[in-house]
């Protein structure tokens, strides 16, 4: 065998290893790369050992999500989620989000999950998933207190407030029609209110948690409430994006878990003074036959 065969064999083989080697690297890469990861962090985006889920809500609903003077936010709601996410073991953030973008967000994929008194309602299980009712309420009038209001059907000719979009929205379009325009909507409901006392509007209808609770800490104003059974009972739930079954499940079980263990009725006792099977947030002004939250305990 001449020199130059040899050569010519030992060439060919030499990068016929070579790329037999490459193969089997690449073959293998998965395992051993995975095992030997851990230094190399800086640069991979390794799964992320504390995920923090981005909460949001319209922090502008008293006593549910509020801002205090620190600018943090507060409130029932925010108590339930880290109560339940304490018990998940997950990490969450709270991030003030307008109610109007709020869903968008979700969908967006800009916030996890929604923690913002949003009612569980038919029409918006169509593009999110709800965790289990949290908190039952109901719509409830203010009005000033010297109205004549005594019924909601009192309020098909009058200028009432809403917030626009929640279900007081709903019910009051509902009453007067789509084209009224004596509905007046308001990008928070504090705004509402604070045109009810203006005299801009008769009557505002919102949740009853927020608007009692605006009414006992603006005695100045001079509300009245005015309940009314015909406003469909409605429940709280927490919102995740569609099919994100992951973190939803995570979300039930913790609101299970503090539901059992107790939690949730301190944190109930600490907003609205007494266990909820007891009293409900306000004075419900009967409500058929609404399915309480207390059967998912
Ligand atoms: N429960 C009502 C709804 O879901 C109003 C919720 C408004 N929440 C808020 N944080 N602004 O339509």
């Amino acid at each position: 065998m001449s020199v130059i065969t040899t050569r010519r064999f030992l060439q060919a083989a030499a990068s016929l290893c070579a790329g037999l080697f490459l193969v089997a690297c690449g073959k293998k890469e998965a395992p051993p790369a995975a095992v030997v990861a851990p230094a190399p962090v800086a640069s991979a985006p390794a799964p992320a050992p504390a995920r923090v889920y981005v909460v949001g809500t319209d922090a502008a609903y008293a006593p549910f999500e509020s801002q205090n003077e620190k600018g943090e936010i507060v409130g029932f709601d925010i108590d339930v989620v880290k109560a339940i996410a304490a018990k998940a073991g997950i990490e969450v953030k709270f991030v003030n989000t307008p109610w109007e973008g709020i869903f968008n967000a979700l969908n967006q994929g800009d916030r996890d999950l929604l923690v913002s008194a949003v009612t569980i309602t038919d029409e918006r299980k169509q593009t999110m998933d709800f965790s289990a009712p949290y908190f039952d309420a109901q719509q409830l009038i203010a009005v000033k207190g010297t109205s004549k209001v005594t019924k909601f059907n009192d309020l098909k000719k009058l200028k009432v407030g809403v917030q626009t979009g929640t279900t007081g929205d709903e019910a009051v379009t509902k009453l007067q029609g789509k084209t009224s325009a004596n509905i007046k909507r308001f990008e928070s409901t504090p705004l509402a209110l604070k045109e009810l006392e203006a005299g801009g509007v008769d009557a505002v209808v919102a949740d009853n948690g927020v608007v009692i609770h605006y009414v006992n800490n603006n005695a100045g104003s001079k509300f009245k409430t005015v309940a009314d059974a015909s406003f469909t009972p409605e429940q709280y739930g927490l919102a995740v994006k569609k099919g994100n079954t992951e973190l939803l499940e995570k979300l039930n079980k913790g609101l299970a878990d503090i539901k059992a263990d107790g939690s949730y009725d301190k944190i109930y006792a600490q907003y609205f003074g007494a266990p909820p099977a007891a009293a409900p947030a306000a004075p419900a002004a009967s409500a058929a036959s609404a399915p309480m939250p207390a059967a998912s305990k």
